[in-house]
Order: structure tokens, then C-alpha cells, then sequence
């Protein structure tokens, strides 16, 4: 059974991802910080947007840009303070906004006390806090899990004689979840946070958590080559072991029940490709509320691909998806599909047609502006992903997290001293916050015209979604008062409407307006079309 969010806060709510490294910096020296967050929180609020979430902030060595957590309860001095953080918080509370901040429980980092105490002290209480186990008989690691980000996932440490996993980077060392203090350390550090007044979670690899306990082999679904580089070889194996272990769902139902009383919101990454065990994670509404379904992030201008991926999970999970087409991982989703203004319009008529899927939709920083992915200037790449891979054809994940444009300028205006951490080609002024505010045609003010009509039309949200029989380039949404219309083919579609009198609500390439439909409707090429009824 689906979950149903009834009267929850989330529930028709509008959802934006800050990469905070790229989003502003207050203090100058390149990276984004907290107080940088807060002074543009009226973008956000002008945009729309009813929820914020915060990638991590907190103390880190950096080797994965934050999402290596060395302390789960501070703020990194880059990125500011605790009292920054508080200020966000009720800057952002008056503003409507609700805040979700990125909780990192796969891995911590090999910086934090946890793991340096776990190897200083094989027989102390934190060495069970991660991941060890003894050299296969042949000395090798235990098993044949990978990483993601290249190699096995394990690292032998020459002083114990044994191995730890990490599913990331070797600074990454996996938590052991079958340890019940790890699981009270979560539950304090959870507290921790509802305690500063945030509003959720948004939860790193949560498909990851628990290991198989007899760290059992993947298997393999597709021969190895010498020639994969790290994301095609972790993709060949089917992570039936390593990942997606049904005791993940009990670790969230514990969170549930710990934060019910707060009114949280507990939103899970789950990189699970297979779309009926995805959506157990959100299927009872006991455990986590909504989930990041990768696919959507990935996937390029493919009608048959999208066909599959939304009027296949949407069914499973009719409000249990925080639908995005971009994040801070995955090439941008104007970029995949094609760049330029054409890839800018399929974007915005995705964006348009998610609106009524149920779930939080969540816009990633910059896609409200059209941005495509930037470039990082020669000799700067920064992302692991690439940096570890040397001589593999992987680019890595910076060109979706350069700075976010507000003006024109070095930086775009993203910091007074006009450095950035990831030196990258200032962005044409017509993409920047500034230019694109005050133009009634810019991709912004779009994008506010089309928050602005999801607020105004719960029936896109609160009434059942059935999936209308139509070519497979063309989606047919159905809501009792509701008709979504997706045409993703190059050529122009007719359309027959019944169940009517409808009328034109939302077009993705001509925004708010209100016309009385007729009976056979044509969709110009790669457009969304919303239609309402009484
Ligand atoms: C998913 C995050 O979104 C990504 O940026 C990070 O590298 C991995 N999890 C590991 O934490």
C-alpha cells in the first residue's frame, strides 16, 4: 500500500536543493557558507520554494566535499557556525521556508574520533563501529565488493592485519549497522539537530546502510572489461549484497517513531535501480515519507526511457518520490537533454509535468535559471570521482556544481573576492539571478509561474493519478480534475479529450493562462500541457 501524506506539511509542498560549497559565500574565501544561504533566502522565497535542503555543512577533511563527516554536530568553519546556522534556520522560518539538512549515515569520515579510535584500539568499543572483517585466504580482500568511486571497497589497515569497507573513497569508512550503539549515536545525533529547529532529513545512501553479515559475494551481471572505468564496473555487479538489504527499512521506522512527535520529514536517497524495491522504502509511511529516485537524473532525452521511469514508479509510490531531473551528482538536466535553448524547454516541460506527479518536487540550484552544467577551467578538477581515476574516462561531477550566477562579474557574484573552489568560466549574463529577475519571458520567472500555479491547484496533488493509455512518446496524466499531457516527440500530437469541459491551466511553453480547451487538443513538440476542470 502506498503511503498517504494527508495533512502533512510536505504534502503539495515545492522542494530546492542547495549545494551550499557553490551556492554563495559571504566571507570571500571561495566557498559557500551558511550566512551566504541566508542572505539570499528571498530568491527562494520570491521563487516559490517551501523547503530547503542543505547539502552537509559539517566539519569534514574534504575529500568527497562534505559528505566525509568528521563531526556530526558542529558546522565547518568554512561554512560558518552553529549561530549561522541557527540564523538560517529562523531567517528561513519566517520566511514560510522549511529547512531538511543531508544526515551522512553510511560513512563517516577516516577523520572522525569514531574511526581513529577504531584503529588505534582493535579491541576497543568503537572498533565495532565500522565495517572490519579478515583477508581472504588468499590475502586479498575479503570479497568482491567495489566501490563507487573505483577499486574494492575495502582498505587494509597493516596494523590489525584486517580490512574495513567503505562503499566511497578509503577515507569514507563505513558504519556498521548491525551495531546497536551505532544505531543510538544516529538516534542522538538526530535529536541533536531537531533540537536546532530543522525541519528534516535528507538522508545520504540510504539504500547502503546495512551489509549483508556474511559479506557474502555480489553477483556479477555483466563480464568486467580492463577498459570500465568506476561507475560502469560498480554497475556490473548487481549489489545484491552490499546494498538494499531489507534491514535498512527497520533503522528508518526507529527514525519515524524518534521524530514523529517533531513533525519531521525523512527523505531518502535511493540509488536503487529496480523500481518495486525502491519503492518499499516509502511504502508503509512508517518509516521514511519520500524518496530520491535516481533514474530521473540520469536519464537523457529518451521518451521510452521516461515513459518507463515515471508511469512506472509513480503507481508504486504515488506521493512517496521527491521528483528532481538535477542534483549535485549527475550532469544538469538542460545539458542532458541536448543544451541550449532546446534542451532549456525539454527541461522546463519535465519540470512542468512533475509538478502533478504527487511528492515534493525538488529544483536543483540553477535550474530555475536554465542553467546548463558550467566549465571548470583546465587543471582544476576537483571531484574524487574523476581525480581517483586517473587515465579512465570519467569526468567527474563538477561541471553540475559550479557557482551559482546571481550577477554579472567574476563569480557571477558568488563571492566578494571573486574566487571560487572550483575556478569555472564566468556564466553569460543572461543566466544570472539579476538579468533574468526583472524579464517576464526569463526561464526564472517561468519557473515562478509554474510554482505559483502547483500552489494554487491542490487537485494536481490531492486527488488519485491513473495513467491514460497513449504513444509512447506522449504521457497522459489523469486526476479527477486533472489532465497532464507530456509530449516528448520532435513533431506535433493530437490529442482526443474527453471527460471534459477542460480548460488550459499551465503550458510549459506559454505558462499561466486560462482557455476553454476544444475537444481534440494539439501539443506542440517537447511540451507539457496542463488542463483543469471544475
Ligand atoms: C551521495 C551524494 O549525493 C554524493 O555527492 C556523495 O559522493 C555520495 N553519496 C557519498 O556520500
Amino acid at each position: 500500500m502506498a503511503s498517504d501524506t494527508g495533512g502533512a506539511w510536505w504534502s503539495g509542498a515545492v522542494g530546492y536543493e542547495i549545494y551550499v560549497r557553490s551556492f554563495a559565500d559571504s566571507s570571500g574565501d571561495g566557498i559557500g557558507d551558511l550566512r551566504g544561504v541566508t542572505d539570499h533566502l528571498d530568491h527562494l522565497a520570491d521563487l516559490g520554494i517551501d523547503v530547503l535542503w542543505l547539502t552537509p555543512f559539517y566539519p569534514t577533511p574534504g575529500f568527497d566535499h562534505g559528505y566525509d563527516v568528521s563531526d556530526y554536530c558542529a558546522v565547518d568553519p568554512a561554512h560558518g557556525t552553529l549561530e549561522d546556522f541557527e540564523n538560517l534556520t529562523t531567517a528561513a522560518h519566517e520566511r514560510g521556508l522549511k529547512v531538511v539538512i543531508d544526515l551522512v549515515p553510511n560513512h563517516t569520515s577516516a577523520d572522525h574520533p569514531w574511526f581513529r579510535d577504531a584503529l588505534a584500539n582493535p579491541d576497543g568499543p568503537r572498533r565495532d563501529y565500522y565495517v572490519w572483517e579478515d583477508p581472504a585466504p588468499d590475502g586479498g580482500p575479503p570479497n568482491n565488493w567495489v566501490s563507487h568511486f573505483g577499486g574494492p571497497a575495502w582498505t587494509h589497515d597493516p596494523v590489525s592485519g584486517q580490512y574495513y569497507c567503505h562503499l566511497f573513497l578509503p577515507e569514507q569508512p563505513d558504519l556498521n549497522w548491525a551495531n546497536p550503539a551505532v544505531v543510538a549515536e544516529f538516534d542522538r545525533i538526530l535529536m541533536f539537530w531537531a533540537d536546532q529547529g530543522v525541519d528534516g532529513f535528507r538522508i545520504d545512501v540510504a539504500h547502503g546502510l546495512v551489509k549483508d553479515p556474511l559479506r557474502r559475494d555480489n553477483s556479477l551481471i555483466r563480464p568486467l572489461t580492463p577498459d570500465m572505468g568506476p561507475v560502469e564496473v560498480f554497475e556490473s555487479f548487481a549489489h545484491d549484497h552490499d546494498l538494499d538489504q531489507n534491514a535498512n527499512i527497520e533503522i528508518f521506522r526507529g527514525w519515524n517513531r524518534l521524530l514523529e512527535p517533531r513533525n519531521l520529514v525523512l527523505i531518502g536517497e535511493i540509488g536503487v535501480t529496480d523500481q518495486e524495491r525502491a519503492a518499499r522504502y516509502v511504502a508503509d509511511g512508517d518509516g521514511l515519507h519520500e524518496m530520491f529516485f535516481l533514474e530521473s537524473t540520469y536519464l537523457p532525452w529518451d521518451p521510452p526511457a521516461w515513459r518507463n521511469a515515471l508511469t512506472g514508479l509513480q503507481p508504486l509510490a504515488p506521493t512517496g518520490v521527491s521528483w528532481v531531473l538535477s542534483c549535485h551528482d549527475r550532469p544538469r538536466a538542460v545539458t542532458r537533454f541536448g543544451g541550449g535553448a532546446r534542451g532549456a524547454e525539454r527541461a522546463f516541460a519535465l519540470a512542468t509535468f512533475i509538478m502533478g506527479l504527487g511528492g515534493t518536487p525538488f529544483i536543483y540550484q540553477g535550474e530555475e535559471l536554465g542553467l546548463p552544467d558550467g566549465r571548470v577551467r583546465p587543471g582544476h578538477v576537483s571531484d574524487p570521482l574523476a581525480v581517483r581515476n586517473p587515465g579512465s574516462d570519467e569526468v567527474g561531477r563538477d561541471g553540475c556544481r559550479t557557482p551559482m550566477p546571481w550577477t554579472g562579474g567574476p563569480t557571477n557574484g558568488f563571492s566578494p573576492s571573486g574566487r571560487s573552489w572550483l575556478p569555472s568560466d564566468d556564466r553569460p549574463v543572461e543566466l544570472t539571478v539579476a538579468a533574468q529577475s526583472g524579464d517576464p519571458a526569463s526561464m526564472l520567472n517561468r519557473y515562478r509561474d509554474l510554482i505559483a500555479f502547483r500552489h494554487r491547484t491542490p487537485a494536481l496533488w490531492e486527488e488519485p493519478l491513473r495513467w491514460l493509455d497513449s504513444e509512447t512518446d506522449v504521457l497522459l496524466g489523469r486526476r479527477p480534475r486533472v489532465l497532464m499531457v507530456l509530449n516528448m516527440a520532435p513533431d506535433r500530437r493530437e490529442i482526443p479529450l474527453v471527460g471534459g469541459p477542460w480548460a488550459l491551466a499551465f503550458g510549459s511553453r506559454c505558462g499561466s493562462c486560462c482557455s476553454p480547451a476544444p475537444q481534440s487538443l494539439v501539443v506542440e513538440p517537447e511540451t507539457c500541457l496542463i488542463l483543469t476542470r471544475e
